[in-house]
């Protein structure tokens, strides 16, 4: 079985991409990790990459003063000298021009902690508190050209709990963002999620969900 090829773009601390390692551990998923890239020498997921032997690269916005397009070509060419055909934004805190999201129609996804399209952008677990919304979550989505918009491919939703600060929040939202996105990789690596214009069709067979009353009866 030939493994699709990821290329994980990061600017922290890659507990995500940590997920993603330990998913691609398993012989049977249907990915690998064949580039790490990060915008930042300093980031703690290049460390975590490196102690599981997968190829890591630094290309630093820094080096390319008010030229992204310089910047995002630089990117672009190391992720295809890696043979990466699906690029996973993890923590990567760099918006993308619209010419490098063109360049990865459909094979550029990412993961946002919230119910997209409730509360894009930063700050999400504040914004989720402060709206008194009673379901809070995450979403892994195609990339468009605005942020955090895209076919939505696979989301996660934790309850918000009384007492709940925006920490507290974060962590619960952080362990479903581990367990979410690999999943959604491997909807992708199996060809079972398609692009259908605005939204992602996912085939074969899947469990019915039961519905979650917060507060519960
Ligand atoms: C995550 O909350 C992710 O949803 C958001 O940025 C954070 C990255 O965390 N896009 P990590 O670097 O994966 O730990």
């Amino acid at each position: 079985m030939s493994k699709l090829k990821l290329g994980v773009l990061i600017s922290g601390r890659g507990s995500n991409l940590q997920a993603l390692i330990d998913a691609c551990a398993a012989p049977d998923f249907p990915a690998e990790i064949a580039l790490v890239l990060s915008n930042k020498a300093d980031a703690f997921g290049l460390e975590r990459a490196s102690a599981a032997g997968i190829a890591t690269a630094v290309v630093s916005h820094r080096d390319y003063p008010g030229d992204k397009p310089a910047f995002e070509a630089a990117m672009d060419a190391r992720l295809r000298q890696a043979g990466v055909e699906l690029v996973c934004l993890a923590g990567f805190m760099r918006l993308l021009s619209p010419w490098f999201v063109g360049r990865w129609q459909d094979a550029l996804i990412n993961i946002h902690p919230s119910l997209l399209p409730s509360f894009k952008g930063l700050d999400t677990h504040e914004r989720a508190l402060a709206t008194g919304v009673r379901f809070h979550g995450c979403t892994v989505h195609h990339v468009r050209p605005a942020m955090d918009d895209g076919p939505i491919i696979a989301q996660a939703a934790v309850p918000v709990l009384p007492g709940d600060d925006a920490h507290r929040l974060a962590d619960r939202v952080l362990e479903a963002e581990h367990k979410l996105y690999p999943h959604a990789v491997r909807l992708i690596a199996e060809g079972r999620a398609r692009v259908d214009g605005d939204l992602v069709r996912i085939d074969g067979p899947l469990p019915e969900l039961a519905t979650v009353l917060n507060p519960p009866l």
